[in-house]
């Protein structure tokens, strides 16, 4: 176990810098964010859907799905509140859902997702957006997701 711990340690180390790169290239911000998908979508074994939901209109208070790497996804349009990505818009927290069959505030892409992810992402204090990632491993995430994720987040962040 310590040594799958390290292995996805080293993985995200390098994924951090991978993004660095991304962020710091000369890419319009979408083909940033879709670049973003792709990466972690190919090299993190657990993850099989990765996209990006926008804040367009701080006032409607709803997701706008963005750029995305997996299977297309009706949920389009989210109101805050509704889904584990509305939830997590509304409470401006990450949330990590290891099983979604026990979640009732719950929207599915697939029956294949076991769990989710769900970062926000801030700029200057307001949410605009969130990263989502969906696992189709039951419990997948660590400590180590959650970390890597927010400190993706937070690098995302100066690209709004
Ligand atoms: N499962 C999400 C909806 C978005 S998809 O996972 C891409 C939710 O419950 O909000």
């Amino acid at each position: 176990m310590g040594e799958k711990m390290d292995e996805r340690k080293e993985l995200f180390a390098s994924l951090f810098d991978e993004v660095k790169h991304i962020v710091d290239g000369p890419a319009e911000m979408d083909e940033k964010l879709s670049s973003i998908c792709r990466l972690f979508l190919e090299r993190v074994p657990h993850y099989h859907w990765v996209g990006f939901y926008l804040v367009e209109e701080p006032a409607k208070r709803e997701l706008v799905l963005g750029p995305f790497a997996g299977e297309p996804t009706e949920h389009v349009r989210i109101p805050f509140g509704r889904g584990i990505c509305g939830q997590a818009a509304e409470k401006e927290k990450t949330m990590v859902v290891q099983d979604v069959s026990k979640e009732t505030n719950y929207l599915s892409c697939s029956p294949r997702v076991r769990s989710e992810m769900l970062v926000p992402i801030f700029k200057h204090g307001v949410i605009v957006g969130e990263l989502d990632i969906d696992s189709h491993d039951l419990s997948p995430f660590t400590e180590e997701d959650r970390k890597f994720l927010e400190q993706v987040c937070e690098l995302i962040s100066g690209l709004f």
